[in-house]
């Protein structure tokens, strides 16, 4: 028997329509007042999480940095509402959601140098080759990504699937913006301190491998 979906936000709603964001940008967005919001502080770091799924991760870096602004993008409708009840029952003011494709958003909605930081966590591997051109790593993508972070702004990258880690490390590696954190590594296998995922959870307890990528604007910035 399927669950119904509850529509009904119990706070404040942290989603936006990306036509919204478009128009009025993400200083404008953030400086709006809310309750718990950030208000409008320059020069706050900008975080962005792509593809956030049942979004653990990103509700916990938002709790552990209240000062800076965090952003989710989630492809799904369904998550992205279920997500949206979460931070409003945790009354995260400093979470803003938006239903879209990260390609697409990425590259429209976003001025040159305004993020801190990337975090793409296991996005979905597609492992039949005919499907590997809907993986979410793909150059344009990384190319958009480097041009939105700041100087020593950091693109990290997860997944558990072996094929897609390579894959992922040659496109990193081939764009020219972009420095590798961990070399001489190509990724590591665990960071000490990072936030677990939920999909991380799931692949460590099924004993697959991890990759984590870390790579900055600049050849060595200060990794979290
Ligand atoms: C395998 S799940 C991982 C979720 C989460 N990052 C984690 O590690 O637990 C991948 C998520 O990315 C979302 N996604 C897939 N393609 C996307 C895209 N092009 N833009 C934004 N989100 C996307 C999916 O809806 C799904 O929630």
């Amino acid at each position: 028997m399927s669950r119904s979906l509850k529509y009904e936000i119990p706070g404040v709603d942290p989603r936006l329509s990306v036509a919204d964001v478009a128009e009025k940008g993400w200083d404008a967005v953030f400086a709006a007042p809310r309750p718990g919001g950030t208000g409008a502080t320059p020069g706050r770091r900008r975080v962005l999480e792509i593809g956030f799924g049942r979004g653990e991760f990103l509700l916990a870096m938002a709790a552990r940095s209240p000062e800076t602004e965090f952003i989710g993008i989630e492809i799904s409708f369904k998550r992205t509402l279920k997500m949206a009840r979460k931070v409003a029952r945790a009354g995260l003011g400093n979470i803003r959601l938006l239903e879209a494709r990260a390609e697409v958003a990425i590259r429209q909605l976003f001025r040159p140098g305004e993020l801190s930081e990337i975090w793409i966590n296991f996005s979905d591997p597609w492992p039949k080759a005919r499907h590997a051109h809907r993986r979410v790593i793909q150059p344009g993508l990384v190319a958009d990504a480097s041009r939105a972070l700041e100087k020593g702004g950091t693109l990290y990258v997860a997944t558990d699937d072996v094929r897609y880690a390579h894959q992922i490390d040659c496109v990193l590696s081939a764009e020219k913006t972009l420095f590798n954190q961990y070399a001489p590594w190509p990724f590591l296998p665990e960071v000490p301190g990072r936030i677990t995922t939920g999909y991380e959870e799931q692949w460590r307890a099924a004993g697959r491998p991890m990759h984590f990528f870390a790579y900055a604007t600049t050849p060595r910035a200060d990794l979290r």
